[in-house]
């Protein structure tokens, strides 16, 4: 896809000052964030070139692709030298915890993503309870539990409704909110069967917001917020998901929703990390909660959110690769603040059919090119590869598109206004089959 196809809603960015540097990037990962992100630094005048690696079939379509498992340093670190790439973009969190961005760097290139070290914000749950509390940032009490008996007396101790949390990466299934103390006590049980912490949380109430920050480690830059939708069906019905959509911007957000953040969340946790030698350089994610006592830090994801990535990007209208090209060199300083649209952005997630608990692979999807097509409306790609199907409509052709993991598509809608950003992706999503597959229908309703 050339740069001008890229942009999905006519949004072009002007032409690049004359002489200023054109970099080649490398983006790590799989899933429709990564999409977005290749698709936000195809339209960036500042880059000539990207590629990703391992992708998924709709990155695929887009840009060069190359199969390296994303947490093998080694293998991410010589696919870049061999690329020549000035940035790499460290997309998941599990290569990150792994260290891949330290291997990375170690090689002398540029790298989008925090240290192993600085990682164990997200790596572990009682690593982060314990930042937060040096750093003075609201955030739920918590106990960290190693046994049985301590996951009772905390129960007891904390009271319904219960948070048990699995303290390391459990990509989206490691907590259990529930008023049923025996479901609670068994979610702890396995967790500590498994060789985890334990942290039970005190219940935060009120709705929940994404807000995510670059920082090169010193200086910390604000996107703008969005919402997730966490849970499977409408109403906020179902099992947990890793979020099956999102919409920004957010018009019932406190106007100081972002300053109160940057001055008592973000600011705080960037200095801490920096005074403990750990200095986060990355993507922070904060995960908060506006409850009825004032926000709160629900949970520090290390990196770009999946979904609310998809609309973040969509609004924004200045160059993504300087401000991560900055963040990974230390120049975030010099890089102007972004600029945003006053357009709105919903995306929805296209599901397989029996996600999140058995998804089912192989199923053949159709529409795709036509629902891209729709002005306003930009297909991203997840868990998706081209060739043959299942089932009795298999297509045999490597032009098809076949569902290969849970969350299979985010469609983005994009239009100067909530309701019509909603129409847009649901326009987008009309157009899609993929058997037995679910989506919700409620993803920004009454916004
Ligand atoms: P986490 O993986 O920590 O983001 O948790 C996943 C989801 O569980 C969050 O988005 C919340 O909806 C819910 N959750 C986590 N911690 C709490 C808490 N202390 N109180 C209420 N809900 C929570
Ligand atoms: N949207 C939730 C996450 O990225 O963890």
């Amino acid at each position: 896809m050339s740069r001008e196809d890229a942009s999905p809603n006519g949004t072009h960015l002007p032409a690049p000052p004359l002489g200023s540097r054109l970099v080649k990037i490398l983006v790590i990962g799989s899933g429709a964030r990564e999409h977005a992100l290749v698709r936000c630094l195809l339209r960036d005048p500042g880059v000539n070139a990207v590629i990703a690696a391992p992708g998924n079939a709709g990155i695929a379509a887009d840009v060069p692709v190359y199969d390296v498992q994303p947490t093998d340093g080694a293998a991410v670190a010589h696919l870049a030298k061999h690329l020549s790439v000035d940035l790499v973009i460290i997309g998941p969190e599990a290569p990150l915890v792994a260290g891949v961005a330290d291997v990375v760097r170690a090689r002398g290139i540029a790298c989008f993503g925090p240290s192993a070290a600085a990682a164990q914000l997200e790596g572990s749950k009682a690593y982060a309870k314990e930042v937060m509390l040096a750093a003075g940032v609201p955030t739920a009490r918590a106990l960290v539990c190693v046994s049985s008996v301590e996951v009772e007396a905390g129960l007891d101790e904390l009271g319904a409704p219960y948070v048990v949390k699995d303290d390391g990466l459990a990509a989206g299934k490691g907590v259990v909110v529930t008023q049923d103390r025996s479901v609670a006590l068994a979610h702890a049980r396995a967790c500590l069967d498994a060789g985890s912490l334990v942290v039970l949380e005190e219940y935060l109430d009120g709705p929940e917001v994404s807000l995510f920050a670059i920082t090169d480690g010193v200086n910390v830059v604000p996107l703008q917020p969005a919402q997730d939708f966490k849970r499977a069906g409408d109403g906020d019905t179902g099992p947990n998901t890793g979020g099956m959509g999102a919409y920004s911007p957010l018009p019932w957000a406190p106007a100081d929703l972002v300053e109160e953040t940057m001055r008592t969340v973000l600011q705080p946790t960037v200095d801490e990390m920096r005074t403990r030698g750990a200095p986060f350089a990355g993507l922070l994610y904060a995960g908060l909660a506006l409850t009825s006592r004032g926000m709160r830090v629900v949970e520090f994801n290390a990196r770009f959110g999946d979904p609310e990535t998809q609309v973040v990007l969509a609004r924004l209208d200045s160059s993504l690769a300087d401000l991560l090209m900055g963040a990974a060199t230390g120049t975030l300083a010099d890089v102007p603040d972004p600029v945003w649209s006053a357009d709105a952005a919903v995306t929805v997630v296209i599901a397989a059919q029996g996600y999140p608990e058995a998804p089912v692979t192989g199923g053949v999807i159709t529409g795709l090119a036509e629902a891209d097509a729709l002005s306003g409306v930009d297909v991203l790609h997840a868990g998706t590869r081209t060739g043959t199907g299942t089932g009795t409509d298999s297509g045999s052709d490597s032009g098809t598109f076949v569902a290969s993991g849970g969350r299979v598509l985010s469609v983005v809608g994009r239009a100067a206004t909530l309701a019509g950003a909603r129409e847009r992706a649901y326009a987008g999503v009309a157009h899609i089959d993929l058997p037995g597959s679910h989506h919700r229908s409620d993803i920004a309703a009454g916004r």
